[in-house]
């Protein structure tokens, strides 16, 4: 086994998945744990974290771990960990790097063994380490970080700034196989394994009771639901399903029809659609909306609950919770909150304490939750469906009552657009909001919207990183299709009203048809339209941004560079309704996927 030391980091888990990958069992441990309990393990990780390690009261660990003889590696805070701890300096640096960067190898060996010259690295950091320790030797650098890669061979520690365990790092998986060949772990963990463990944990845990069961349509809670009902039979599981009013048009029938297809039969459709409209009036803070959806989700199940006199004793919550809610939503000691998944919310969190949540999938990535669910048996149109977030179109449709002010809007647009005329580009910021994530924290920022010259998506995806690494009050780059240039922007306050929804549920609909009739729904993993309480020169009507990313698990994504003549195809058929139709050209981070 290998312990990953959890520093708070979006992606420690993240890490354990890679291992598993790897066929090695990994277990994410705390940094408080004690020493003595990590003498078991084979190998050491520390994850990365949202702290500075100089900062007061910053998470550590017993340098005891220098002493175990066992192989150690660092992932960005971990890294600065090792440097701090054992004599070297860690500094915050000018620039603040998110994404991706060139990482050119020193050193072939050890953790880079079979990798050299240049190779794509994924960065997420403000601090930087500026003296390596003692017996420590460069392993790699980049432009912006000379101590990228460092480690003591004798030791067996390694550790880097860039995060190894991200896809984008194109040499990651190969450096964490090196790292599990130095721990010398057999390899032996499988699905099948995980399953089999599974199935006993849940029967151990429901022991005579039921499971009432929240069920979407969606990818987790259907492959929640099929391990549930094989654990403790069909007749101990009853799904209930939602319709929120928030869900994509027609989306209550198509679930239906699908769960229906997959063999889950013994479930409710419940029409809560005025219970979540009128909890949601006149609400414009993303992360009220977010708890006020959660609240009302429970509300709505104990209301059915008690239509169906289960007692309550006998019954216990299940939910298709996977890992990506529960560490955005700060569900980790150290971590930072990015957002509150709807399945996170305190009366939620209560009832976990009182062992009446069953999460089956908590541990999983949705890559792992696809596996699993192709191993029960389930069809591919259930597995391999876009994801959709349970609070649904409700986290699409951006409110707001009033324009926010962009701090020294003149001063900062006039920089902006002195960097972006040497490329032919103009741009002007929005005088709203959207949550990001960068350096493991949540960020709540303006997005910036480009135009001009045509450019290949490649320098538009350098542009947008360069950007919002150097400007730090945005958050996100849009690159404008629909009109050609903005000459005004004016705030149209709203909140989450039926009109707005029907609207929202209409372009996404367009989206939706659009992405199935050009066959581009395997090239996206999912494709997001968001409704923008803006108006652009002077036209009355919302705007609308087009948000297709490429991701595995959600923990990082990339843009979709959807060929030209297909995008221009969207456009025409969204902008007789909408003053201003945007693409999105952020990556995951600094943005999220979601706008909020
Ligand atoms: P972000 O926006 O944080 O989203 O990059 C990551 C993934 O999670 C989905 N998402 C949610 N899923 N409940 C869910 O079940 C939620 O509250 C929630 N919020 C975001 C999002 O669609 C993306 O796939």
């Amino acid at each position: 086994m290998i312990a990953v030391i959890d520093f708070g980091s979006q992606y420690a888990h993240l890490i354990a998945n890679r291992i598993r990958r790897l066929k090695v069992y990994a277990e994410i441990l705390l940094p408080e744990t004690p020493l003595e309990e990590l003498k078991k393990y084979k190998g050491i990780i520390l994850s990365g974290g949202p702290q500075s390690v100089y900062g007061e009261g910053s998470a550590t660990i017993d340098p005891g771990i220098f002493k175990l003889g066992v192989p150690i590696l660092g992932v960005c805070y971990g890294h600065h960990l090792i440097a701090h701890l054992l004599g070297g300096k860690v500094e915050s640096g000018m620039t603040k790097e998110y994404g991706l960067a060139q990482l050119s190898i020193k050193k072939s060996s050890g953790l880079f063994a079979g990798i050299s010259g240049e190779t794509q690295a994924w960065m997420s950091h403000g601090d930087t380490v500026t003296k390596i320790p003692p017996g420590f030797s460069i392993y790699g650098s980049t432009a912006d970080c000379l101590t990228a890669a460092m480690g003591d061979a004798k030791r067996r520690i390694f550790a880097v700034q860039f995060h190894m365990e991200v896809k984008h790092t194109k040499k990651g998986l190969l450096m964490l196989d090196n790292f599990l060949k130095l721990c010398k772990v057999e390899r032996t963990w499988s699905m099948q394994k995980f399953m089999k463990r599974k199935l006993e944990e849940v029967k151990k845990m429901i022991g005579e009771r039921k499971v009432f069961l929240l069920v979407s349509g969606g990818v987790d809670s259907t492959v929640a639901y099929a391990l549930l009902c094989k654990a403790l039979g069909p007749e101990r599981v009853y799904g209930l399903s939602i319709d929120t009013g928030l869900l994509r048009k027609d989306e209550a029938k198509k679930t239906d029809a699908l769960l229906k297809r997959a063999g889950i039969k013994n479930f409710h459709i419940y029409d809560a659609k005025k219970e979540f409209l009128s909890a949601l009036k006149g609400e414009t803070d993303p992360e009220k909306k977010r708890a006020i959806i959660g609240t009302t989700f429970l509300e709505v199940q104990a209301k059915v609950a008690k239509k169906l006199k289960l007692n309550p004793d006998d019954w216990v919550l299940g939910q298709g919770t996977i890992y990506p809610d529960t560490i955005e939503s700060k569900g980790t000691k150290h971590s930072d909150k990015i957002k509150t998944h709807h399945n996170r919310v305190p009366e939620i969190l209560k009832l976990i304490e009182e062992n009446k949540v069953i999460e089956p999938l908590a541990e999983l990535y949705k890559d792992e939750v696809r596996a699993l669910g192709s191993r029960l048996g389930l069809p591919d149109e259930a597995v391999w469906k876009h994801p959709f977030p349970g609070p649904g179109l409700g986290v699409r449709i951006l409110c707001t009552k009033k324009a926010v002010p962009v701090p020294n809007q003149a001063e900062l647009e006039k920089k902006i657009n002195d960097h972006l005329a040497s490329h032919g580009l103009r741009g002007v910021i929005l005088p709203i909001q959207s949550v990001g994530v960068g350096g493991d924290s949540r960020s709540y920022k303006h997005p910036l919207v480009i135009w001009g010259k045509k450019q290949p998506w490649k320098k538009l995806e350098t542009l947008s990183t360069a950007l919002t690494n150097r400007f730090t009050d945005i958050n996100r780059v849009c690159l404008l299709l629909h009109p050609q240039e903005i000459h005004s922007v004016k705030v149209r306050p709203g909140t989450l009203t039926a009109p707005r929804i029907a609207l929202a549920q209409e372009l996404d609909d367009i989206v939706v048809t659009f992405t199935k009739r050009e066959k581009i729904e395997d090239k996206v993993w999912q494709f997001p339209t968001v409704l923008l309480p803006i108006e652009v020169n002077g036209e009355v009507k919302e705007g609308v941004v087009l948000r297709p990313i490429c991701s595995d698990e959600a923990m990082t994504a990339h843009f979709y560079k959807m060929p030209l003549p297909l995008l221009e195809k969207c456009v025409k058929k969204l902008r007789q309704k909408a003053s201003v139709v945007l693409y999105d050209i952020t990556n995951k981070p600094p943005a999220t996927i979601e706008w909020e």
